[in-house]
């Protein structure tokens, strides 16, 4: 079975699956895991001007030497660099820190200051081919109604916390009508244990042969969402991308389901977070 695509609501394909880099440090740790992974053919990564390494993403896929048209890079801009007018120059420095010609998807990373006036200018940004889907991460609040509203290209993705104890049902009921689809953070919960040590992911990988995380990675494949689980570690990286040969029936997709206990890992509420945003301007 091959990795599985999604066509997202401006037509664009992103692979489902990638690889996630966030809290890896710039340099050589972002460089190698990207490199290994897209050895054993990853061909998507999840980055952010936040997360500090988007220049050793640019150097790792420059380095393996895969054509760019064949890797989808996805990056977030920070708040402090929203506004209509700002959003360009911030655009072109990640540009040259991705050491690039395009990005892939550009998201709106938090839901605070003038997202609308960013959203203006990254919807300028892709009709002049700098970026190809444009979407947001972490709007949970009436604020995603507003922007999508607003918009005139829909959000192709949303990009929130997402797993099997915290499914996002209702979220994915209000981004239905935008055609918008959920990618997962957190898709195993950060690592948490007891969310991976979960019966039901032991018992279904005894039959299958997979291990915990696998399972609970190929049940996000099933559900429709795009994943990107993070990993520094050459034999996590390789494994969770062998996911794509064995299917869980329905009642096993079920038996998932039931695990949904509307548990976040991250509890931090708006305001907090709009707080802790305030002390945190990312370096060019
Ligand atoms: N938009 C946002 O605000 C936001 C927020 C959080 C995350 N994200 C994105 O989502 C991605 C994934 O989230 P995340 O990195 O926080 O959490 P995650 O992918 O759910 O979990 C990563 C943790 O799981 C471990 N792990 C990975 N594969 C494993 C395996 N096969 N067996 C056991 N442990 C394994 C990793 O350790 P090892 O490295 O040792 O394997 C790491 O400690 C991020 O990298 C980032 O791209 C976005």
């Amino acid at each position: 079975m091959k990795q599985t695509y999604i066509t997202l609501n401006d037509g664009n394909k992103i692979p489902q699956f990638g690889m996630g880099v966030y809290m890896v440090p710039d340099g050589e740790p972002t460089k190698k895991a990207v490199l290994d992974a897209l050895k054993l053919g990853y061909r998507h990564i999840d980055t952010a001007h936040a997360y500090q390494n988007e220049r050793s993403v640019g150097a790792a896929v420059k380095e393996s030497g895969i054509p760019r048209e064949e890797i989808w890079i996805t990056t977030k801009l920070w708040p402090s660099e929203y506004g209509e007018g700002k959003i360009m120059a911030a655009i072109d420095k990640m540009l040259a820190r991705l050491d690039t010609e395009y990005i892939d998807l550009l998201l709106l990373h938090q839901q605070f200051r003038d997202y609308l006036g960013a959203w203006k200018d990254m919807e300028k940004a892709v009709a002049e081919g700098k970026v190809k889907s444009i979407g947001i991460s972490n709007f949970e609040s009436e604020r995603l109604e507003e922007l999508c509203q607003a918009a005139n290209i829909k959000p192709a993705v949303l990009q929130v916390e997402c797993h099997p104890y915290y499914a996002q049902e209702k979220l994915k009921e209000r981004i239905a009508p935008y055609g918008t689809m959920i990618e997962s953070w957190y898709p195993i919960g950060h690592g948490d244990k007891n969310l991976i040590n979960e019966p039901v992911f032991t018992e279904l990988g005894k039959k299958y042969g997979k291990t915990n995380v696998q399972i609970i990675l190929r049940w996000h494949i099933q559900e429709g969402n795009i994943i990107f689980p993070k990993s520094t570690n050459p034999e996590h990286i390789r494994d969770n991308f062998d996911i794509f040969d064995f299917e869980l029936t329905e009642e096993e997709m079920d038996s998932i389901r039931v695990l949904d206990k509307g548990v976040r890992f991250f509890n931090m509420s708006l305001a907090e977070q709009e707080a802790h945003l305030g002390q945190f301007v990312p370096a060019d």
